[in-house]
């Protein structure tokens, strides 16, 4: 009995003498296979349901050469050398047309050039949602989803994903179909605060290559509102205030839904983000604001301006008035009594 390996590369060997056949095989027939004719142009897309032609000619002296195809096929014909493949309204979405023509090459009476025909269509609807109801939670993982209908092919399809203006990601296809399909594409966002009110949207774009239509044609989604919530987040969790005749403590912060807030130190409750207020006594007045996500808090810290500070900088006020007055006493009486002598 014969190992397993030994057969294992018995069997690899053959595959590989096989494959060089094929390839030399290949080869051979490419080289030989100049066929005579030029297409023009050498490969077409067309809209569904729209109208195309092509031409076919050669400059050999032939015995007949005509067009083949399931919509649109030319007679062959003996006294020509243009022939023009037209259909004016195509339905198909998988046809091969192609031109042969009568002419010994080889041991072949007869050699034939195929058109490339890309038949597309552009969706009939786009449409985007997300795994989920209601307002999105910062920081969380959501998934949008992009339905794309009817549409061919899908091998040029891009669906590229916008949240606002901005291009956020694209998705291709690597599946192969020359009909229609429906096609879901999906994409994880993770929102965050920035992105409360932000628009979302999906467009299916059709990338025919430098012979398909130009711009490349586009479907947009309408776009998806999102609310985010997010908790409160004060920018510094501690301000010191100076107190002078008032003093205004201002605890605002964004958040979604809106904060509650509730203030330390105080004797009553104040339910309001600002305090003002011409009593505050020095000190630490914490204040905290509250959503449904969570809570933060910040200090105010309100000082006295210093008394002996404030004397200090009246007198020295003082001080520099009384000599300035002096220096332009003297100065201008001085002045005086030169000039009269
Ligand atoms: C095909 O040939 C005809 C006649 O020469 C010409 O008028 C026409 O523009 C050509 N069409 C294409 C697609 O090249
Ligand atoms: C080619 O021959 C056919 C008859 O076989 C004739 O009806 C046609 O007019 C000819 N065309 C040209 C361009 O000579
Ligand atoms: C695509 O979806 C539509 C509507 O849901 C359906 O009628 C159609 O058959 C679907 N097409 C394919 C190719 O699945
Ligand atoms: C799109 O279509 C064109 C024409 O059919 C083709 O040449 C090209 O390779 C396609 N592009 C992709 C990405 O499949
Ligand atoms: C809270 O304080 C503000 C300003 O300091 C004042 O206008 C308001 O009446 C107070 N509210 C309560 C419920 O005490
Ligand atoms: C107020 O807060 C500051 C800084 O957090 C701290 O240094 C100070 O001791 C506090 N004062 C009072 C009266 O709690």
């Amino acid at each position: 009995m014969v190992p397993s390996n030994t057969y294992n590369m018995l069997q690899c060997f053959y595959g590989l003498v096989y494959l060089s056949a094929v390839l030399a095989f290949a080869t051979l027939t490419g080289t030989q296979a100049e066929c005579p004719v030029q297409l023009n142009p050498q490969r077409v897309v067309v809209r569904y349901g729209g109208s195309v032609a092509a031409n076919c000619s050669t400059s050999v002296p032939h015995k007949g050469m005509g067009w083949e195809a399931s919509e649109g096929g030319v007679p062959m014909t003996k006294n020509q050398s243009l022939i023009t493949w037209r259909v004016p309204e195509l339905t198909e979405w998988d046809i091969k047309p192609f031109c042969y023509i009568n002419y010994k090459i080889g041991n072949e009476d007869q050699c034939k050039e195929e058109l490339p025909v890309t038949v597309y269509k552009t969706p009939d609807s786009v449409f985007i949602s997300v795994n989920h109801n209601g307002p999105m939670k910062e920081g969380e993982l959501y998934e949008l989803q992009c339905d794309v209908h009817n549409v061919a092919p899908v091998q040029n399809l891009t669906v590229n994903w916008y949240k606002g203006q901005t291009l956020l990601d694209q998705t291709t296809f690597t599946d192969t179909s020359e009909t229609p399909v429906n096609k879901t594409a999906t994409l994880l966002i993770r929102p965050d605060r920035a992105d409360d009110g932000a628009q979302y949207r999906c467009e299916a774009e059709l990338d025919l290559g430098a012979e398909g239509p130009q711009p490349h044609p586009t479907i947009s989604s309408k776009p998806l509102n999102v609310e985010v919530y997010y908790k409160p987040q004060h920018s510094s969790s501690t301000e010191t205030i100076i107190k002078d005749d008032k003093v205004m403590l201002d605890c605002t912060v964004k958040a979604n839904p809106a904060s509650t807030y509730t203030w330390d130190h105080l004797k009553e409750k104040n339910s309001s983000s600002v305090l003002k207020s011409s009593a505050l006594s020095p000190g630490n007045y914490t204040c905290t604001a509250t959503n449904a996500l969570g809570r933060d808090s910040k200090v105010f810290i309100v000082k006295s301006t210093d008394r002996t500070t404030f004397w200090a900088i009246v007198l020295t006020g003082v001080a520099v008035a009384v000599a300035l007055i002096a220096s332009y006493l003297i100065f201008k009486f001085g002045f005086s009594k030169n000039s009269v002598i």
